[in-house]
């Protein structure tokens, strides 16, 4: 007979194998918080990678040559793989990709505020590589040493595709910059309307995240908000320079002393806003999750009805087919 492990135990276990840095596994015993804090992480960043197609997406049959049509549907792909890896990591625990999709489309799950913002030229496919992903790029990088571990293999792999990503757009960028008077105004307006949804990406200020400390002590966060923002503008600055357009951000300078970058504090009050539904694009955004939820649904079925038809394969033939192979035997056949 197994023997019954006190519940505190279990917990001791599963402190020292945070603190040695190892990782917890589906089958390891989990507080239930951190569960949960995992579950609502991981839907909200799996909806995020599904969402985050659609303001690209707008620009896949304008994209200006077939080059750039080729390299906009493979990241848009990419997206898409982020989507279903991460899923399959939540699914690790317990729930089930059908119920967060519902969540997600009855607004009770969020994703990132950043793609409530509308793409309104080809600039701003460059500009979301450049920065949006970039801005990613910083927030997922510790997570690949995430304690959980399905979480963090499936952002080593994610990592990789989100740093070419952010290349193509800072190559899109330079193309653009190499371009006419016209294409560089172009390239500016898209960074003027996309830098300050960028920083919000890390959150709020941690003075106003409660939740960091308790993640980070769970080793799922490795670095707060403020700490990442910080990494983003010093890493962004230099990069800004060397493409040849200005930030808008009155604030922005070099702190001897501290050896990066000051800037200005963003809208909170708009990060809110975007938040809580009332951003330029939300409505539409998860109007166009559901009804591409909706027109799957045949997928769905076929899938389910074909995994039926091959488990009674598996399990042998039925009486009735029997019956008819008897018949066929007679008949002669
Ligand atoms: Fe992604
Ligand atoms: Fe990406």
């Amino acid at each position: 007979m197994a023997e019954t492990v006190p519940a505190q135990t279990l917990e001791d276990r599963f402190e020292a194998v945070v603190a040695a840095e190892q990782r917890i596994e589906p089958r390891d015993w989990m507080p239930d918080a951190y569960r949960a804090t995992l579950i609502r992480q991981i839907a909200q960043h799996a909806h995020s990678e599904i969402i985050g197609m659609q303001p690209e997406g707008n620009w896949l049959t304008r994209a200006p040559s077939l080059r750039r049509k080729a390299i906009l549907l493979a990241k848009a792909q990419d997206e898409a793989g982020h989507g279903l890896y991460l899923y399959a990591a939540a699914e690790t625990l317990g729930v089930d990709r059908a119920e967060l999709t519902e969540k997600l489309i009855s607004g009770r799950q969020k994703y990132s505020s950043i793609f409530n913002y509308p793409t309104l030229t080809f600039a701003d496919v460059g500009v979301i590589g450049w920065l949006v992903d970039g801005a990613a790029i910083c927030n997922q990088v510790p997570l690949c040493r995430c304690s959980y571990g399905p979480y963090a293999r499936a952002m080593v792999r994610i990592c990789k595709e989100e740093s070419f990503h952010q290349r193509q757009g800072y190559e899109l960028l330079m193309t653009l910059m190499r371009g006419t008077e016209a294409q560089r105004r172009m390239v500016q307006d898209a960074v003027d309307r996309w830098w300050w949804p960028s920083l919000m990406m890390f959150g709020p200020s941690d003075a106003d995240s409660p939740n960091t400390a308790r993640s980070m002590a769970w080793r799922i966060k490795r670095h707060s908000n403020d700490e990442l923002r910080r990494r983003f503008v010093d890493m962004t600055v230099p990069q800004a320079e060397h493409l040849g357009v200005t930030l808008p951000d009155p604030e922005l300078r070099w702190n001897e002393e501290r050896g990066g970058w000051d800037f200005g504090e963003p809208d909170w009050s708009e990060l809110t806003r975007v938040i809580h539904g009332q951003g330029p694009c939300n409505a539409q955004r998860v109007e166009r999750r559901r009804t591409a939820h909706e027109d799957g649904a045949w997928v769905r079925e076929a899938a389910v009805a074909y995994a039926a038809k091959r488990a009674a394969e598996a399990a042998g033939p039925t009486e009735a087919s029997e019956a008819t192979n008897v018949t066929e035997q007679e008949n002669g056949k």
